[in-house]
């Protein structure tokens, strides 16, 4: 993997951080006073809530807030599907294809949300970045496990989970997010 990251332009991420995010990022790093590396995984998970992906600008600022080098941030970026390199919807719906799920109806669920926010259920992740609905507004991807096998099928919409869905019954979790 090439060790050098693109360098950032003034409209990136890392010239737009809030106080407020700052102030946590800061916050959790105390809580690794032997190994800052160790921050790496918090602050990824802060700056995705955030802004939504990780930009170039943001593993750059990471990786020198740490004292690593940008390629020791990318690497994790680009390992755990959970973090972005660019925008998703802003409703983001994960559906388990894992086996449970998938038994119970996973991808005919998935189809449903594809179907309901206009998106083509043939359309495919590119990296770590779903499929997004013309407005913008959802994104859907399968996930694996989701550690709810139990009440299969299931979804995270967002953080909210949602359990036992069926096709028909889609609708009316999307209303919700309307
Ligand atoms: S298989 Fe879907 S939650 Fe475990």
């Amino acid at each position: 993997m090439d060790k050098h990251v693109a360098l950032t332009s003034v409209s990136e991420q890392a010239n737009q951080i809030p106080a407020d995010l700052l102030l946590r990022i800061d916050e959790a790093v105390t809580h690794y006073p032997v190994s800052k590396r160790s921050a790496s995984l918090p602050l990824l998970h802060l700056w995705q809530n955030q802004f939504g992906f990780i930009d170039d600008s943001g593993v750059n600022w990471i990786a020198k807030r740490l004292e690593l080098e940008p390629i020791n941030i990318l690497e994790l970026v680009t390992f755990y599907p959970w973090f972005r390199q660019q925008a998703a919807g802003k409703v983001c719906i994960r559906v388990c294809r894992t086996l449970s799920c998938a038994l119970a109806g996973s991808f005919e669920v998935r189809d449903a949300f594809c179907k309901a926010v206009g998106i083509d259920p043939k359309a495919e992740s590119h990296g770590h970045t779903p499929p997004v609905s013309p407005d913008g507004k959802f994104s859907v991807e399968f996930v694996e496990c989701l550690a709810s096998c139990g009440s299969a099928p299931v979804a995270l919409i967002n953080d909210d989970l949602a359990e036992d869905i069926t096709p028909e019954g889609t609708a009316a979790i999307l209303s919700q997010y309307n």
